[in-house]
């Protein structure tokens, strides 16, 4: 019987090429390719893949199942990579990697592949995802394994095997795009100090080419799920997600400029875009700033949000860790429910305004008007007790 392998397939140059070489090295090719919202047409993978040598080609649109199991518990987190980056593709490697597995499953078959490089994260993320659900199921690299010592190699391999190879000339940029945004990488972003170029750009306009007015938007949110954008209401998760990066990309907004940290060890220099995941995360934050008590807020901050991200960065989704933080996510989330005003203006957003049936802003006891109804006199006996340990400290050390 042949080796039977399911490909996560793209349509592009590498993982088409992946798909001979892998048939040439006697495997039996099956792809597989996920509609995550990457807004491109699908309707030519199936005849592309199986020009390049699959003898199945399997094709889904999974931006619900995206949107509902990995965007939403990841907002709902507070998890941003090293404070910025808002992890759009490491969120979707679980996803595939999940699909491949099941797909293997369903055909019998004891190998997937990927085309990831041996020096990103991605490979990580595959992999040990696999692992994490079917620990015997073998994963190859065949970007990290095969001979080819260049791109003209490779492309030299595609022409030689009627792998159609653009000749348009395209950008310099890699890209990787979902739901969640848009990671871009390569050309000229490999020097640090170089400002992105306008045309690296996908989803946003430039700050100077966004409207000279600013909008204001209201993003609704029932128990930690945006459930509304402007009181539209949407019965597809995906599609608010899809129409939020719109109304951001339409301003500037959710561009990421950095300098990151790989699980490799190098440093690399990644732009990202990704509108409606900033948006939706500094909306979600800050309704959480209004109905969480201060001692689990805090909490959040500091014991979920960043080792969450970490967590997601490093390939673990499918860990029990992950899960636990889940469930304390999911406890606070049925409190997260209310509305949320952002201004949005040249590049930049603003949270203007919050309410929620939650929330634990009493203006009786903030006011500084009459009405004030907070007992000033225990603030006194309160401060005196919180100092004290200072004041203890200071009699003693510093007296001297
Ligand atoms: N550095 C980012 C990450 O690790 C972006 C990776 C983009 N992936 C890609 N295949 N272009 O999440």
């Amino acid at each position: 019987m042949k080796k039977r392998v399911v490909l996560a397939y793209s349509g592009g140059l590498d993982t088409s090429v992946i798909v001979r070489w892998l048939t040439d090295k006697g495997f039996e090719v099956i792809t597989y390719t996920a509609d995550v919202g990457q807004g491109e047409e699908l309707d030519e993978i199936e005849e592309k893949a199986k020009q390049a040598g699959a003898v199945e080609a399997i094709i889904e649109d999974v931006k619900e199942e995206f949107a509902r199991d990995y965007c939403v518990p990841l907002l709902q987190s507070g998890a941003l990579y090293e404070g910025k980056y808002t992890l759009l593709s490491a969120l979707s490697r679980p996803l595939i990697s999940k699909k491949l597995v099941e797909i293997a499953h369903r055909y019998d078959a004891h190998y997937v592949a990927h085309g990831s490089t041996g020096k990103g994260n991605d490979q990580v993320r595959f992999e040990v995802s696999v692992w994490a659900l079917d620990p015997d199921i073998e994963v190859l690299a065949p970007v990290r394994d095969w001979e080819f010592k260049s791109r003209d190699e490779e492309i030299e391999y595609a022409k030689k095997h009627g792998i159609p190879v653009k000749v348009t000339k395209e950008k310099p940029y890699s890209y990787d795009r979902n739901l969640w945004g848009v990671a871009i990488e390569a050309g000229p972003l490999e020097d640090p100090w170089t400002e992105p170029p306008e045309d690296a750009f996908e989803i946003t306009v430039s700050p100077e080419k966004a409207p000279n007015s600013p909008e204001y938007i209201k993003i609704t949110f029932q128990n930690g799920i945006p459930v509304a954008i402007n009181d539209k209401q949407y019965e597809q998760l995906w599609k608010l997600i899809w129409d939020l990066n719109e109304i951001g990309g339409k301003h500037g907004v959710g561009r990421i400029d950095m300098v990151e940290n790989r699980l490799v060890g190098i440093k690399s220099r990644e732009v990202y875009e990704s509108p409606a995941g900033l948006l939706l995360m500094k909306a979600y934050d800050d309704l959480e700033s209004l109905v969480l008590d201060r001692f689990t807020y805090h909490y959040k901050l500091t014991h979920i949000s960043q080792p969450y991200a970490n967590i997601v960065y490093e390939g673990l989704w499918f860990s029990k860790l992950r899960e636990a933080l889940d469930a304390f996510n999911k406890e606070i989330s049925s409190l997260v429910t209310g509305e949320v005003k952002i201004k949005l203006y040249k590049g930049h957003f603003q949270i203007v305004g919050r309410k929620s049936p939650n929330s634990l802003y009493i203006e009786d006891l903030a006011t500084y008007s009459p009405k004030d109804t907070f007992d000033q006199k225990a603030g006194g006996a309160f401060t005196k007790i919180w100092g004290l340990p200072l004041k203890v400290f200071a009699r003693v050390n510093r007296k001297k």
